[in-house]
């Protein structure tokens, strides 16, 4: 386009260089909490095994629905950035768990928070929502689409969840944290960013169960199997989080000496301490919520943000970089520059209400009610997925839908 006429388009008085600060922040951890020694009363595991292969000691369990962690999660975010629910522009629904698939629940998140002037989409990459939700807002922002956004990560993975089987039950949790975006000619938010997908691993980890693959096959929702194979994962995870951090480092010309803290994906502190150590971060300038959280997907990376600020982890102009892998197999890095404020403009008195029951109580009636156990098991089994090759369906097999 000549210059002229790319003049003579510009929006009036769009700033010429745009970046998205990262001004409010805020968590909704559900109180309820579910040690080790609690899953070792209905499964054949330890706290030595758990803590030994993982790090984690306990995990969150959910009593309420996504949107409404995502809700005080996300109106703490705006009372610490001083900004009304009215002046959001943009909300996102980082997670792989939503209450429902149509309406979205970035709609449902809207409705409660009153932002009545935002548009409202969901991301869903597994455990790199967020970021992917991050990196979408800033874009948004700095293109001039909106001037602010609000970005939630939050998982509620408790009903999901198979848990009579050792091998994934022990890992992950519940909660929510979000951040609040603006526009601002500082220096400041997302600098750079690597966004990857494996999608050759997409078979390692997926949750049998969840999708419309899966309707009018006799499961019921709810009833998973979860196909995972902890060892790839791992590997893969390991390599696609130091790929994306050493190509954040490498284009944005910063060295790994000068990150003040590395806020990263929290799935497994021994895959945690792989990728410190590749990147060449001292474990000190690591922050880690690991243990008492486990891997609560989406919500990983916020809430560990949220808690490195309010733990003072995070000073002024701080440097961050936040590394993170999840199913499918996506995996990305941002490195993010902190502003000038530490602390909250505001807070609220919004909260979740209180537990009717202990964790433990609960997932004991979530076992009752998934029994008899793997009863959707054909189900689950016969589904059609993309990546394997379709054939005939079996004589009496429900119908398929083209690929
Ligand atoms: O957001 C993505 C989420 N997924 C991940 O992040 C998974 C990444 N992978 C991992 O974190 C690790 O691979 C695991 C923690 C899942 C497993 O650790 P591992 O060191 O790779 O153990 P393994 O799978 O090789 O299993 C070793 C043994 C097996 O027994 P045998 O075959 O050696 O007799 C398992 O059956 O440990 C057994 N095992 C358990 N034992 C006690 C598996 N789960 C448990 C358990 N308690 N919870």
């Amino acid at each position: 386009m000549p210059q002229s006429d790319a003049a003579a388009r510009a929006v009036p008085g769009a700033p010429s260089m745009t970046y998205a600060a990262i001004t409010g922040w805020g968590k909704c951890m559900p109180p309820s909490v579910l040690s080790n020694a609690d899953l070792a009363t209905f499964l054949d595991t330890d706290d030595e095994w758990i803590t030994t292969r993982t790090g984690i000691r306990e995990r969150r369990i959910s009593h309420v629905s996504g949107i409404s962690m995502a809700h005080v999660a996300c109106a703490r975010a705006l009372a610490c950035a001083g900004l009304e629910p009215a002046d959001v522009d943009l909300v996102i629904y980082g997670s792989c768990s939503n209450d429902e698939a149509v309406p979205n629940s970035a709609s449902g998140l809207q409705l409660k928070l009153g932002a009545t002037n935002a548009a409202a989409m969901d991301v869903n990459t597994a455990c790199t929502s967020f970021l992917y939700g991050l990196s979408t807002a800033t874009a948004m922002i700095r293109t001039g689409v909106v001037r602010n956004a609000v970005v939630v990560g939050v998982e509620l993975i408790s009903p999901f969840m198979d848990w009579m089987n050792r091998g994934v039950a022990v890992l992950f949790g519940d909660g929510a944290a979000a951040v609040v975006l603006q526009a601002t000619e500082q220096k400041e938010g997302v600098l750079a960013q690597k966004l990857g997908c494996y999608a050759d691993a997409r078979g390692i980890l997926r949750v049998r169960g969840m999708g419309t693959t899966y309707a009018n096959r006799g499961v019921a929702l709810g009833d998973t199997i979860w196909d995972f194979d902890g060892q790839e994962i791992f590997k893969r995870a390991v390599h696609g989080m130091t790929t994306a951090s050493h190509d954040v480092l490498a284009k944005s010309g910063y060295r790994a000496d000068e990150i003040d803290l590395v806020v990263p994906h929290q799935a497994n502190l021994r895959i945690i301490e792989f990728v410190a150590k590749r990147v060449g971060a001292p474990m000190e300038r690591v922050f880690l919520t690991v243990q008492k959280y486990g891997n609560m997907s989406a919500a990983t990376v916020p809430v560990a943000l949220v808690e490195a600020l309010e733990q003072g982890r995070v000073q002024p102009g701080a440097l961050i970089l936040t590394p993170a892998f999840g199913g499918g197999l996506t995996w990305c890095s941002h490195l993010i520059r902190w502003g000038k404020r530490t602390t909250p403009i505001g807070t609220t008195e919004v909260d979740l209400p209180p537990p009717r029951q202990t964790a433990l109580e609960r997932i004991r009636e979530l076992i009752a009610l998934k029994e008899p156990h793997g009863r959707s098991n054909s189900g689950l089994m016969s589904a059609e997925l993309a990546e394997v090759p379709q054939s005939e369906p079996a004589p009496g097999a429900p119908s398929s839908l083209a690929a």
